[in-house]
């Protein structure tokens, strides 16, 4: 995959470091942020991905804007009438330069939702903006309906785009590229989450949208606790909520930013951790949960949070206690969370012990994938009898996970830089 920079606003730059090694970085966006009459553009999973695909973008104020969606030598336009979105407007921040900044962003926010698609299909599209003579178009985007039997996701994370820290997104963009080049081409992309240092920095999310990984992929992600956060620590599921077009099929207050979606056989439950701190607040997650299992039979159940199952770098607990018995009821195959910067997976569990895999869920934490955040693994504290394999490069830890599926089992991979195996499962197919 090229790289690809905003063209007069970003650039790319190579030093030597002491090694000789290049590292490249970027001056990222200046505090005004974009000047294109279409940007942060995201493609995000539609309720059911065979047909349905989530639009996201912003649009200065009052702009008339349209998708154009071609598939083929078929083109259709989808008008979308935005909302005035004051989310990100005076918001403390730094810019690539390590300025202090306040970014101030007021836009309209598009969220156009594509139904009708045909599935198993590679469709791109263009936003369109203004009218007669104003007229401009974005360049294409892309994405791959659901419907093949066989598919493959990147899943990828904590990795905590940070303007003045560019290395941190060229080291995760270079790991999907990895993991491109190892799988021979995946179809989407999963994240657990910290794809922002700071969500509240609206510019950290236009620079992510401008990576060839973004352009080229619907991601499908789940809100971190740096997603949820400014440089001042204001907390809010609205940075998160505002820069995507996820199906609104979350708990009350939760449209938006929890959700399900269906990506062939896998039935999809993406949660929120900020809003499931307390026992009384995980009894919406629980019902909500049941409902939509319920309601939407599929081969395999995989929930998705941000913070850890178990302490990636010492075993001990931690949420996996507050969800196993639903998971158990519910017959959930996989559990994918990150936060913890250190891997660690666990044999199938069912009533907290390990059982074979098939009758059981397996418990995943996902590396951090910026060669910067990662952390030293530590000895077992806990829980020995029911973790498989931990696996860090400490600080400096880049690593992805491929998701293989097909009708008959998934089969999870970690992969590190170089593209070496680090660990590998698979989950049988029990429906
Ligand atoms: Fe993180």
């Amino acid at each position: 995959m090229k790289k690809y920079f905003i063209p007069g606003v970003a650039m790319i730059c190579a030093i030597l470091t002491a090694t000789g090694q290049p590292v490249r970085y970027g001056t990222g966006l200046p505090a005004t942020g974009s000047e294109k009459p279409a940007h942060t553009i995201f493609t995000n999973p539609g309720e059911d991905c065979s047909t349905g695909m989530g639009i996201s973008w912003a649009s200065p104020v009052g702009t008339i804007a349209a998708v154009q969606l071609i598939e083929g030598t078929d083109t259709v336009m989808i008008a979308s009438e935005g909302y005035l979105c004051t989310t990100f407007d005076s918001i403390n921040s730094k810019l690539g330069d390590n300025s202090d900044v306040y970014e101030r962003h007021v836009f309209d926010k598009h969220s156009v939702m594509l139904t009708g698609l045909k599935p198993d299909t590679k469709y791109s599209y263009k936003i369109v903006t203004g009218e007669g003579t104003d007229t401009e178009v974005s360049d294409p985007r892309f994405f791959r309906t659901a419907g093949a039997d066989s598919w493959k996701a990147a899943v990828i994370g904590d990795f905590h785009h940070y303007s003045p820290l560019w290395r941190r997104l060229d080291a995760s963009m270079a790991m999907l590229e990895v993991l491109d080049s190892v799988s021979g081409g995946f179809d989407w992309v999963l994240s657990p989450g910290d794809q922002c240092a700071w969500g509240g920095s609206y510019n950290y999310w236009t620079e992510l949208s401008e990576q060839p990984s973004y352009i080229n992929y619907m991601w499908g992600a789940v809100q971190g606790n740096h997603d949820n956060m400014s440089r001042d620590k204001e907390l809010t599921d609205a940075y998160f909520r505002d820069t995507h077009a996820h199906p609104h099929n979350g708990y009350v207050g939760q449209e938006g930013v929890v959700y399900w979606f269906k990506y062939g056989d896998v039935l999809f439950l993406m949660l929120n951790n900020e809003a499931m701190r307390t026992a009384e607040s995980l009894a919406p997650v629980f019902e909500w949960m049941e409902n939509v299992v319920a309601a939407n039979p599929a081969r395999y159940i995989v929930v998705v949070e941000h913070y850890e199952w178990l302490i990636g770098t010492d075993g001990s607990d931690s949420q996996l206690d507050r969800f196993r018995d639903v998971f158990d009821r519910l017959g959930v195959d996989l559990a994918i969370s990150g936060n913890n910067h250190a891997y660690l997976r666990t044999r199938a569990l069912r009533d907290r012990k390990p059982v074979a895999a098939g009758r059981g869920t397996f418990y995943v934490v996902a590396s951090s994938s910026d060669d910067s955040r990662g952390r030293e693994l530590k000895p077992l504290a806990a829980n020995e009898e029911i973790i498989s394999t931990r696996w860090s490069e400490g600080a400096k830890t880049v690593g992805a996970m491929l998701m293989d599926v097909n009708p008959h089992r998934i089969v999870m991979t970690l992969y590190d830089r170089e593209g070496r195996v680090c660990d590998a499962f698979t989950v049988p197919a029990r429906r």
